[in-house]
């Protein structure tokens, strides 16, 4: 990558924006007012606005490797509450993709050191789905229906949190399960029926006194 290149987009940039609206940096410098946050992977593959077409100011981010939502990270769980309760954004996706390496890595019996921690957070989905998974016999298949299910875990995990029960308590805040497939560019919003699941779980992770969070 050439640095040189950079600096001299980044003025061609300036100028482009400029031409549209003079005031363009002076609005952007007022503050932000986002109605998403993205939780997506860190792979260079998947960058996030080009991925939703936004613009400067439409999206909170935190990527990670292999998208996850983990409860004692205080870097996730400080962009949720962020996002949540001061920003008040009404959508928060989880966005994974195929042939991600952090959930290959997961599924090696390999010591990776310091990632061995992280990776087990997906080594536990893998647990926790390993009957549906165990019937695939395609490694790739495999490989991609459990970067799937690792973000139907980390949008369950995303609902374990106080300030996301409150916020769905208190007004309308929606959570998305997509993935992007690399193979062929396509974004897929998976659907994920949250009422099912959260019936099933929340009798265990609630944790507003019972108070139905739906
Ligand atoms: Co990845």
């Amino acid at each position: 990558m050439d640095f040189e290149k950079i600096f001299s987009h980044n003025e061609a940039w300036i100028a482009e924006k400029l031409s549209v609206d003079k005031n363009y940096f002076n609005k952007l410098s007022e503050g932000q007012k986002p109605e998403v946050l993205y939780i997506g992977c860190s792979d260079s593959r998947v960058s996030t606005e080009e991925l939703l077409g936004a613009k400067p100011g439409e999206v909170f981010v935190h990527r990670n490797i292999a998208n996850m939502v983990i409860s004692i990270d205080l870097n996730v769980m400080s962009v949720i509450t962020y996002a949540v309760e001061h920003l008040k954004v009404k959508q928060i996706i989880v966005c994974g993709h195929y042939y991600c390496s952090g959930v290959k890595a997961a599924m090696e019996a390999k010591d990776l050191g310091l990632l061995n921690p992280w990776l087990r957070n997906i080594r536990d989905v893998y647990r926790i789905h390993k009957e549906e998974l165990d019937l695939l016999k395609n490694p790739d298949e495999k490989y991609n229906r459990l970067a799937e299910l690792n973000v139907e875990e980390q949008c369950i995990n995303l609902i374990k949190t106080a300030a996301v029960q409150k916020a769905f308590i208190e007004r309308d805040l929606r959570v998305h399960g997509w993935i992007f497939d690399i193979r062929s560019g396509k974004l897929i919003d998976m659907k994920i029926n949250f009422k099912k699941i959260l019936k099933e779980i929340m009798e265990i992770y609630n944790l507003n006194e019972g108070k139905s969070i739906f």
